[in-house]
């Protein structure tokens, strides 16, 4: 699993490997425009929003919204990918923040119409994971969303066979999403719809 630093060294080659892997169709970035793209438009469809973005890395998808008027909080806890960020994003509030210690304080009053986050939850265990999630609950204005997008998968089938077709270089360090487990684990909190995007990647949308 990689920590602040792995992900710091990562941050200059960050956009180049996931085009190498998408470009290829492969695990663990088959889909990532598309799935990025699913998100932007959503959030498009609204303007101005307030939004969150745990796990922003380059900004791939927060610069695009932030070109387009949208106001941006982000969370990372890689310096180097922060740097990246707000470059792109000059007036973005980001946070350095180890998401496993859950959210700051200082968010924790915050509203948002969207909190997205794309290829960073799956860093969390699978039960860190839904604490984490339940947790952004109070940030949600009344109508706000929240977009997840993931490797995922619709079964924890077709996540094996993802697995053994990808077995030489699967990272057994990462917890990836499993649409009828999470939507299990959420269903009392969030209404759970899963788009898949790709035979590894995948959109979720959960409101109230
Ligand atoms: C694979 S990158 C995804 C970046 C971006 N969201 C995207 O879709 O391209 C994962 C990002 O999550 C951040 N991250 C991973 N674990 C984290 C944690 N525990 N707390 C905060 N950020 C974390 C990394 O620093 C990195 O920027």
């Amino acid at each position: 699993m990689l920590n602040e630093q792995g992900f710091n060294l990562w941050a200059n080659d960050y956009d180049q490997t996931v085009q190498l892997s998408e470009d290829n169709n492969l695990y663990p970035f088959a889909g990532y425009k598309n799935v990025l793209n699913t998100i932007f438009k959503e959030i498009m469809q609204n303007k101005q929003s307030n939004v969150l973005d745990i796990g922003f890395g380059t900004a791939v998808l927060t610069s695009q919204l932030y070109e387009n008027g949208h106001r941006i909080d982000g969370l990372d806890f890689s310096t180097r990918m922060i740097a990246i960020a707000q470059s792109k994003m000059p007036l973005a509030n980001l946070m350095e923040w180890d998401i496993s210690k859950g959210l700051p304080d200082s968010f924790k009053d915050n509203k948002y119409d969207a909190i997205v986050s794309t290829y960073a939850l799956h860093h969390l265990a699978d039960e860190e994971k839904v604490t984490f999630i339940k947790s952004l609950l109070p940030l949600l204005t009344v109508n706000g969303k929240i977009f997840i997008g993931d490797i995922a998968f619709r079964t924890r089938w077709e996540l094996e066979v993802c697995r053994n077709a990808s077995i030489d270089y699967w990272d057994e360090d990462e917890f990836y999403f499993v649409s009828n487990e999470i939507n299990a684990s959420l269903k009392n909190v969030y209404t759970c719809k899963f788009h898949p995007v790709s035979h590894c990647g995948g959109v979720f949308m959960l409101t109230r």
